[in-house]
């Protein structure tokens, strides 16, 4: 799938691209019990809230659920990407991230290559986020906000937050939002399930915390250009992967096509 002009050129003035029904209610049927499989595995990968029981984040899902593995390599996200980049691209992070009802937590102001360059020393910031609504995303179930421009000033400075959520984030001050908001405005990112939001790694963005009994899940594939690869390795691999071979899309049709039950798939 390939971007056309108009969306191109909207990409790189505003810094993001909505893609609303990108998928089908089908496909994002077979990503929601692909989820809850996921959320309800005791592995590290599978970071849970404070209160110690309610899925955050599940990393690397495309290594130990199929359904993921496929979304991977889909070619209705790596081909836009690989367009937007460049050329080949392979997965540097992957999050199935839950944001579940009441108690799904803020995600505080950050930019993503911040942390890509600061903790693995990704070079450039040659790449980006798509991400995949799996449930409908509404203004009350903690959309993902977006500054519009945000993507033009760089790196700013951050602090490393330890505290506020169950995962550590390099967070922007508030009178860096201030300044960048004010001039940009916020965009929040609102959709039904199927739809597709893809974003520059210097995006400011953010949630908030998930007070509705509705929860939401969005999958983030990090995608990097193969050249651009993390030159540290500090993080855990499930986490900033040292996988730099390029993707191979997959077929159209690959996440309704027949699947083994969990236990068979991919270890
Ligand atoms: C993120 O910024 O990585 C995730 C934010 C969210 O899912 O709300
Ligand atoms: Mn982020």
């Amino acid at each position: 799938m390939q971007l056309d002009r108009n969306q191109m050129d909207r990409f790189h003035e505003t810094g993001y691209l909505m893609l609303p029904n990108l998928f089908s209610t089908d496909e994002a049927e077979v990503l929601r019990r692909a989820a809850a499989e996921v959320y309800a595995l005791d592995r590290e990968e599978v970071v849970r809230e404070k209160d110690g029981v309610s899925p955050r984040t599940a990393f690397a899902a495309h290594c130990y659920h199929e359904a993921f593995r496929r979304l991977g390599r889909h070619p209705r996200l790596i081909e836009p990407v690989m367009q937007l980049l460049g050329g080949p691209v392979y997965i540097h992070q992957y999050k199935v991230n839950a944001k579940v009802a009441f108690n799904g937590d803020v995600w505080q102001w950050h930019q993503d290559y911040g942390t890509w360059s600061r903790d693995d020393l990704m070079p450039e910031a040659r790449a980006m986020n798509i991400a995949l609504f799996v449930d409908d995303v509404t203004e009350f179930n903690g959309p993902l906000w977006i500054i519009p421009g945000s993507h033009r000033g760089g790196v700013y400075e951050a602090g490393h937050d330890l505290d506020t959520t169950s995962y550590p984030l390099w967070t922007l001050d508030r009178a860096t939002v201030t300044d960048l908001a004010e001039r940009g405005g916020i965009f929040s990112a609102k959709g039904k399930a199927g739809s597709v939001l893809m974003f520059h790694g210097n995006i400011v963005h953010a949630s908030s915390p998930n007070m509705s009994p509705w929860g939401r899940t969005v999958v983030y594939l990090s995608l990097c250009h193969v050249n651009n690869h993390i030159r540290r390795f500090k993080r855990p691999e499930w986490i900033a992967h040292r996988d730099f071979a390029p993707i191979e899309p997959l077929s159209d049709s690959c996440l309704t096509e027949p699947m083994p039950a969990m236990a068979e798939a991919v270890a």
